[in-house]
């Protein structure tokens, strides 16, 4: 299903730096430099099943690139951060509304607003579109994890284009401009898919970072994703 607002809406790419190899961080993020976000997973090994980078991380890649730092949070009660990894260099901040108490969802997206960054939701693959919708209003992002967040490499789930797809279809009746990001299982393939169900943000770990030519896999997801249209 095709919608008008997705021919409006751009197509950004975002290599995750966690199927990086994080011992030369640096370079890695040069061959990625043609896409538009860098997809930043922070892991605490309880909300997820594993342990990935934080602040200190954040506040290096900052300084060596311009790319837009597109933060993903997996963490438990992940407000008491977000303040700090937007002070950190962070561009847009993504946290799971799963894992914060409801009452501190709001205070935290006008804190991120007030420090000109911008703010995001995530739902993991089990949590219905309703659970985003009392903030909507309020978001720049929304991230459909795809697979079970904590690991690269896993296979896509194809029942998550029917949210992506209710979700387009709730912003599009609000008129509202908000990005939806899909992350896990993205490749040539299931990009197209995505894009057709209204996503609009692709983040794509171990399909950039395994590709022997990183530019030319990010042109061709670009490609593909628009192809979709
Ligand atoms: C998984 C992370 C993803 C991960 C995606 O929990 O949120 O960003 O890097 O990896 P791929 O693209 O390999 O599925
Ligand atoms: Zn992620």
């Amino acid at each position: 299903m095709v919608y008008d607002s997705q021919v409006k809406q751009v197509i950004k790419i975002a290599p995750s730096i966690l199927s990086a190899d994080y011992a030369k961080l640096g370079v890695e993020i040069d061959s990625v430099s043609s896409a538009d976000y860098l997809h930043f997973d922070v892991m605490d090994g309880v909300f997820v099943p594993n342990i990935s980078i934080g602040l200190p991380v954040l506040e290096c890649v900052r300084k060596v690139t311009d790319m837009v730092l597109d933060v993903h949070l997996m963490t438990t009660s992940p407000t008491r951060y977000t303040a700090r990894f937007a002070n950190a260099g962070a561009d847009i901040v993504v946290f799971h509304v799963e894992a914060e108490a409801p009452e501190n969802i709001t205070p935290a997206i006008n804190e991120l607003h007030g420090l000109g960054k911008k703010a995001g939701l995530s739902i993991k693959p089990n949590t219905p579109v309703e659970a985003i919708v009392p903030y909507i209003d309020m978001l720049d992002m929304v991230l459909i994890m795809t697979v079970e967040p904590g690991y690269g490499g896993q296979k896509f789930m194809p029942n998550m284009l029917a949210k992506i797809a209710q979700l387009r279809d709730l912003l599009d009746s609000r008129k509202l401009t908000c990005d939806i990001e899909v992350d896990g299982g993205i490749n040539l393939e299931t990009a197209k898919l995505c894009i057709e169900a209204g996503a609009n943000v692709l983040v794509a770990g171990s399909d950039i970072f395994g590709a022997e030519n990183r530019a030319q896999r990010i042109a061709e997801l670009r490609r593909s994703a628009v192809l979709g249209l």
